[in-house]
């Protein structure tokens, strides 16, 4: 863990230079804006720890799969978004000698995330081995307004000396990834220009065949006069602009740096120069202070919509903005092609590509705080890859339109190539199954499951119901060969978590197809008859799911995560020296399959998902057994962690889980942070707010809060959008607090008592009306 962050309740803030964490600094400070993003890197050259990193969505390389023994049916590539252009570097010398961090005295060193306005600044005053004193102040930004810009304002004084200065300022399209499989560069040049009015680049990737083309412009300024361009480089993948002058002490020159990328993804190829053109001249037009105030207005609409507020407590207001910033800087939903990728635009690692988590996590932030439309797209993304995902499981021996959803994918075909994963991490079809209930559940739109979502469902419950058999000797189905959600163990039989997804999704799909029966009968007919369902199927899903093997400990009133968990040593989490956590970096993984530790929530992530299945003391029961032998070595463990202690009314267990999930990367609690943010869970965070200690719920078409506030916060206050009502929620030491900004009454079920309440209207309830308070 780490405690170098600075709190502020709207940025994020490093005030020394730490060369030793610049890489974890460079993901922390990462922007972006949904459709392209880029780690914090210096703009000029930096020969210390520095993992580069510009991406774009969609844009993707399916790197050769590397396995040290093949196995049938691995996947034949690892598809991944790549690193892209480097449209933010700049060569510096100063009097013959180059700019770099490295290699000079730095006497004042400050990089800040504004969130509140969408933008990296950086202020470094530093002394070059000849004695030059200068300063730098850069600030830049990845518009949200025209999200195929980015611009970057860089200044720099010089306070003491005379200083020569060479400056280039280019595209470089020479790059690679970190993560590359056989050290391959995944880009090939298309075309390029340059000259004192702009600078192009045209790459293409290598397969995929993908084109993104680079347009700068860029003005180099100082006393009101324009330094003129001395000369421009043109080389092989790289153009850039080249300048040079003599600055006295007191002097100062800034470089506005204005950059389009577009991609054959969203314009033919042919036109691409000509649209790049275009926008670049508007852009430019637009100049670098409109663009700053139009970044600032953009993100305040976001804010105005999601914006949690926690009053009393500075490091928890920071972390929960720092996690929605970092989302929407992710998805914005706008395109329904993209998705979120589990480190976004801030590293390699993941590959930008889709997981569970998306599904399992990212949904309800998104279904709570934006058009309902956006969280439609989430789901019509799998849809669109039904048919892979029944190619998928053809490949592994499946039949009869038996669907099988990657564990990892960016165009519906399986990428992940650890065989415990790829072939046993199954229960990633129960997530996205869920997720059709769970949107269903929340929004009402249930013309989605004759539209869409039935199709899905059906298609992921043959895959259960082939992928299970009949054991004589339990009279049960059984599962066997899975691997949970829990990573630290593989190849188990009955993993709980799975046979109850299973089992609920094939209960699932029965309802929606009765119900669908009497309210759209001939839409149904269509559905059942294009995927060949015939009736006897239900009747066997439905034996199946009223007869699944579920492990449990009688004695103990738990469900045993898969067969034989008992025979392990169980050991509480806490008793294990500080020096050997995280046990992923410090452990063989044969010592953490052999043990009892637990990488993420498992059967708690099935009391989580079906809690309405289940008594408050069955998950307690289940809480105190696992809770203690959990390492939260995933991101995606310790929301889930919280919202059922929150539940369970254990409040110091729910603030501690809330910090550790919303702080993870400010204080780098995994100490993984350098490899990229962990996107995905920061959904999970924000539902450790709403869900945990608002306790919000959708049941029976109503929204559902129980409200309980940390001691730690003086209060907290965020906004969700339901049915068309428009809910502003305040808990603090009084009570509660609703207004409905919408344009529809709703019906509240505040603490089990239902209200109602008008539009425009609000609703106050002290405490002790709140009987779990
Ligand atoms: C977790 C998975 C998750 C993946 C991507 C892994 O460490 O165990 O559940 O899907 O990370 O976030």
């Amino acid at each position: 863990m780490k405690d170098y962050i600075i709190k502020d309740p709207w940025q994020i803030i490093e005030n020394q230079f730490r060369p030793e964490y610049n890489e974890i600094s460079e993901s922390i400070f990462s922007i972006g804006n949904g459709r392209m993003g880029q780690r914090a890197n210096f703009e000029e050259d930096y020969s210390g720890k520095t993992m580069p990193g510009s991406y774009v969505a969609g844009v993707y390389y399916p790197d050769k799969t590397r396995v040290g023994w093949w196995k049938n049916g691995y996947p034949e590539y690892f598809a991944k978004v790549i690193n892209a252009t480097n449209w933010i570097g700049l060569h510096i010398t100063v009097n013959g000698t180059i700019l770099d961090l490295a290699n000079v005295t730095v006497t004042r060193f400050e990089r800040r995330l504004d969130m509140k306005a969408g933008v990296l600044h950086r202020e470094v005053a530093l002394t070059m081995p000849d004695g030059t004193q200068l300063a730098i102040n850069a600030q830049r930004l990845y518009s949200v307004a025209e999200s195929q810009s980015a611009a970057l304002s860089y200044r720099i004084r010089v306070e003491r000396g005379t200083a020569n200065i060479i400056l280039e300022s280019g595209l470089d399209g020479d790059i690679s990834n970190r993560d590359s499989n056989y050290d391959e560069k995944f880009w090939e040049e298309v075309s390029r220009s340059a000259n004192e009015e702009h600078i192009s680049l045209q790459l293409r990737t290598k397969k995929t065949g993908f084109d993104v083309h680079s347009r700068v412009t860029q003005q180099l300024l100082s006393g009101g006069q324009a330094i003129p361009v001395r000369q421009v480089v043109d080389r092989e993948k790289y153009v850039a602009q080249h300048y040079e002058w003599v600055m006295k002490s007191g002097e100062e020159a800034t470089l506005l740096k204005y950059v389009v990328i577009l991609t054959s993804e969203n314009h033919p190829r042919p036109a691409l120069p000509d649209h790049a053109e275009e926008l670049l001249h508007h852009i430019a037009a637009i100049g670098f202070e409109k663009l700053f105030i139009q970044q600032e207005e953009g993100w305040s609409k976001i804010w105005k919509d999601s914006d949690i507020q926690i009053e009393g407590d500075v490091a928890a207001q920071q972390a929960i903005r720092f996690n929605i910033f970092q989302l929407y800087q992710t998805y914005t939903g706008e395109d329904d092609r993209l998705n979120i990728g589990p480190k976004g635009f801030t590293g390699e690692k993941y590959g930008g590509v889709t997981y569970w988590d998306t599904e399992a996590y990212c949904l309800p932030f998104y279904m709570a705080t934006t058009k309902p439309e956006i969280a439609r797209n989430l789901l019509i993304y799998r849809h669109k890859h039904l048919q892979k995902a029944i190619e998928n499981a053809e490949k592994l021996g499946f039949t009869d339109g038996a669907a099988l959803y990657p564990m990892v994918t960016i165009n519906g075909e399986e990428c992940h190539n650890e065989w415990e994963i790829t072939f046993e991490e199954i229960h990633r079809n129960g997530a996205i199954a869920f997720a059709i209930y769970n949107y269903v559940r929340y929004t009402g739109d249930e013309r989605y499951l004759q539209e869409y979502g039935l199709e899905v469902l059906l298609a992921i419950s043959r895959f259960w119901s082939q992928r299970v058999n009949w054991s004589e000797a339990k009279q049960k189905y059984v599962m066997l060969g899975v691997t949970g959600p829990n990573e630290y163990e593989n190849n188990v039989n009955n993993n709980w978590y799975t046979n109850r997804i299973a089992a609920w999704c094939l209960h699932y799909t029965s309802e929606v197809i009765d119900q669908l029966a009497s309210s759209e009968p001939e839409a149904l007919q269509q559905i059942l008859q294009n995927a060949s369902f015939d009736a006897v199927e239900k009747d066997k899903w439905l034996h199946i799911a009223d007869n699944m093997y579920y492990p449990e400990d009688l004695e103990r009133g738990v469900y045993l995560q898969q067969d034989g968990f008992l025979d392990k040593e169980l050991i509480a989490a806490s008793d294990l020296p500080a020096s050997e956590r995280p046990l992923n970096q410090k452990w063989s993984w044969d010592r953490i399959l052999r043990s009892c530790f637990i990488k993420q929530a498992d059967v708690l992530q099935g009391l989580y998902f079906l809690e309405d299945q289940y008594d408050l003391d069955t998950i307690r029961r289940n809480y105190d057994f696992y809770e203690p032998m959990t390492v939260h070595e995933s991101s995606l463990s310790p929301c889930v962690h919280a919202i059922m202690a929150a539940k369970l009314r254990k409040d110091d267990k729910a603030y501690e889980f809330y910090l550790r999930t919303s702080r993870l990367d400010l204080d780098d609690y995994n100490n993984d942070t350098e490899d990229g943010l962990h996107i995905t869970s920061m959904a999970g965070t924000w539902m450790t707010i709403v869900e945990g200690f608002a306790g919000m719920r959708v049941r029976d078409g109503k929204v559902h809060f129980q409200p309980i506030l940390p001691s730690q916060w003086a209060s907290y206050s965020f906004r969700v959008t339901f049915r068309g009502a428009d809910l502003q929620i305040k808990v603090n030491k009084v009570g509660v607090h609703i207004m409905n900004a919408g344009e529809k009454a709703v019906q509240i079920v505040l603490a089990d008592k239902v209200y109602s309440l008008p539009a425009a209207d609000i609703l106050e309830v002290s405490h002790p009306t709140l009987a779990h308070m």
